[in-house]
């Protein structure tokens, strides 16, 4: 058997190794991509299928999705990021030979599930890996916001720091504080765990129905969407974006929230109304927004948010470890060869 693969990724080092304990029989790269050159190298042969790679070799820019429509043609399994879009007119430019898909994200919003399923393409993605990362960005994130870290060293840097003075930079801290979680999973999870060390006093998080086992975790309160806006002192989105969630953050949410508080979104930029959150911001609505993700992505620097002090907007880097980047390219690796081979993948969406 012949498997034709379209990487639209440059894979990290560490999915040669999974590469190679898949005892593939033989891997033909047409590229010069260094982990993928040395899979060709070392993959063991064992008879079970002979695997070419075609692989865009750039970590700088996503492959453009004219290429990539051309790249795809014929191809039986690709291995895509969040940045490519996987919908009809990509499966369509594929053909019929696509009968695997690996993303290398935890989030799935830019694939089409339901143009997935009808075609019967297997999909792989990465959870779990990524979790500890994701969480430790949202607490740096969460007490960037709340501290004013940004502004601090700006003013420091740039002769803003004069004598010292008694509310000058004041933030806000979590001890005693009540922080609310929208849409409880792992990673919300995580992030509590990382929290209740500051002397968070209540929990509270709220879901499209309690969550008694993971809510047990770290004694979270189930409340309603109105109550979690107006109890968090600190409210952090760890919800998927589905067509459910999309603009669930806006002028309703906001209006409830204390002026004190600070909104935190690690999840995905879509579940924010970005014009009711500057309105937010800036009428001091709220106090503060920590954004991991945004509307575009990147955000043009001219976006409004982008003057307000009490915002801190991120480039998209929450799962940005070498550690973390590693596991998600191996377990999109492993998804990928399993799902080839006709196995059950480590990580499969039920579609
Ligand atoms: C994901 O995996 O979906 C994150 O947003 C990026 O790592």
């Amino acid at each position: 058997m012949c498997v034709c693969v379209c990487v639209s990724v440059r894979s990290c080092d560490s999915s040669v190794c999974v590469c190679v304990s898949m005892r593939l029989q033989c891997v033909y790269v047409s590229v010069r991509a260094t982990a993928v050159c040395e899979a060709e190298n070392t993959l063991p042969l064992s008879g079970e299928c002979l695997v070419q790679f075609d692989l865009w070799d750039s970590d700088d820019v996503p492959v453009p999705r004219k290429e990539l429509l051309q790249k795809v043609k014929g191809v039986d399994a690709l291995v895509c990021v969040l940045t490519e879009k996987i919908d009809a007119e990509l499966l369509d430019a594929a053909g019929p030979n696509l009968k695997v898909l690996s993303t290398m994200s935890v989030g799935f919003d830019h694939l089409s599930l339901e143009e997935l399923k009808k075609r019967g393409i297997r999909v792989g993605y990465t959870p779990d890996v990524l979790t500890d990362s994701v969480a430790e960005l949202t607490v740096a994130l969460l007490l960037t916001t709340s501290r004013r870290l940004i502004e601090a060293t700006h003013e420091a840097k740039s002769g803003g720091w004069g004598t010292w003075r008694t509310l000058w930079l004041c933030g806000y801290e979590l001890a005693n504080s009540t922080v609310g979680i929208l849409g409880l999973g792992r990673i919300g999870v995580a992030i509590a765990e990382r929290l209740k060390p500051f002397k968070v006093k209540k929990f509270i998080y709220t879901d499209v129905a309690p969550r008694p086992e993971l809510a047990s975790l770290i004694d979270a309160e189930y409340v309603s969407m109105d109550e979690l806006a107006s109890q968090s002192d600190f409210l952090t989105v760890c919800c998927a974006l589905t067509p459910e969630t999309k603009d669930i953050c806006n002028k309703d949410l906001f209006s409830k929230m204390k002026n004190t508080s600070i909104f935190i979104n690690t999840s995905r930029g879509g579940v924010v109304d970005q014009e009711d959150l500057y309105e937010a911001l800036s009428s001091g609505q709220i106090a503060g927004a920590g954004l991991d993700v945004t509307v575009p992505e990147p955000l043009p620097t001219s976006h409004p948010l982008f003057t307000l002090n009490n915002c801190v907007i991120l480039p998209h880097i929450a799962s940005a470890s070498y550690s973390t980047r590693n596991a998600m390219s191996a377990l999109a690796a492993n998804n990928l060869l399993l799902g080839l081979k006709g196995q059950p993948m480590i990580k499969e969406l039920k579609l």
